[in-house]
């Protein structure tokens, strides 16, 4: 059931500070890959090198390294942690100038995880309200979502930010399985927020987006 007290959460760009708190997600079995469970490794190359760390979770290196090896240029990207006082979860921004097409290892402009103690709390849900925004000053009108058709929870928060299902796309590595495409207006949101909803977001308390 979800928490009936409407705990405001914040974007935060994350810091060095602030990766003890990540690490100890890690540690308690979070899993910032939503494709595999990827704590044991993040948290190894965590504790070995916190700032090269640090730098590659904030989008900043210019490379990325895929599952299979293979090094391709990184996109603009805009990284945060779901702050509710406490760590919650990453979102990610990542697009192309100029353009709504993405390279094909991209599997869309967002991607978001809540740490299990934090679910069913409405964050994932406002942490793509208040990212929409970001992709319009891009010059986004829309954005591309993906996701697994038995995951039910990541429909939901695209479906309530107005996504529109448009068709299926190939899983990237699971053979016969498809992924949901969704095209997310981001207008929707820029309308929602401008209405002071649906959330209202705590005054950061480090660099990030806060809601109105
Ligand atoms: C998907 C995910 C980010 C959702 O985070 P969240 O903060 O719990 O989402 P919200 O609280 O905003 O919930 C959104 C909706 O999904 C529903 N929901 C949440 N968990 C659910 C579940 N396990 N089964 C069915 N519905 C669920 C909520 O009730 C809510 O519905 P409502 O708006 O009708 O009340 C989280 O489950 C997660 O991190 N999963 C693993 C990573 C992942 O799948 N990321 C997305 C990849 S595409």
């Amino acid at each position: 059931m979800r928490a009936s007290v409407r705990t405001p959460i914040t974007l935060v760009e994350p810091t060095l500070e602030g990766l003890t708190a990540y690490a100890n997600a890690l540690a308690a079995g979070w899993s910032p890959d939503s494709e595999r469970d990827a704590s044991a490794e993040r948290l190894t190359a965590l504790l070995l090198d916190p700032a090269a760390f640090l730098r590659d979770i904030a989008g900043q290196e210019r490379t990325l390294t895929l599952d299979d090896g293979s090094v391709v240029p990184r996109l603009p990207t805009r990284a945060y942690w779901i702050w509710d006082g406490e760590f919650c979860g990453t979102i990610n921004l990542r697009w192309q100038p100029g353009t709504e097409e993405l390279p094909s290892y991209v599997s869309g402009h967002v991607g978001y995880t809540v740490v299990p103690w934090k679910r069913r709390r409405g964050y994932a849900t406002r942490a793509l309200a208040m990212v929409l925004p970001l992709a319009r000053e891009q010059g986004m009108s829309r954005v591309l979502l993906t996701t697994d058709p038995d995951n039910l929870a990541s429909r939901r928060v695209i479906e309530a930010n107005g996504g529109i299902l448009a068709g299926t796309g190939p899983h990237p590595w699971a053979r016969g399985k498809v992924k949901l495409l969704y095209w997310v207006p981001t207008e929707a949101a820029a309308a929602t927020l401008r209405r002071g909803g649906p959330f209202r977001a705590a005054p950061g308390r480090q660099r990030g987006v806060s809601g109105p």
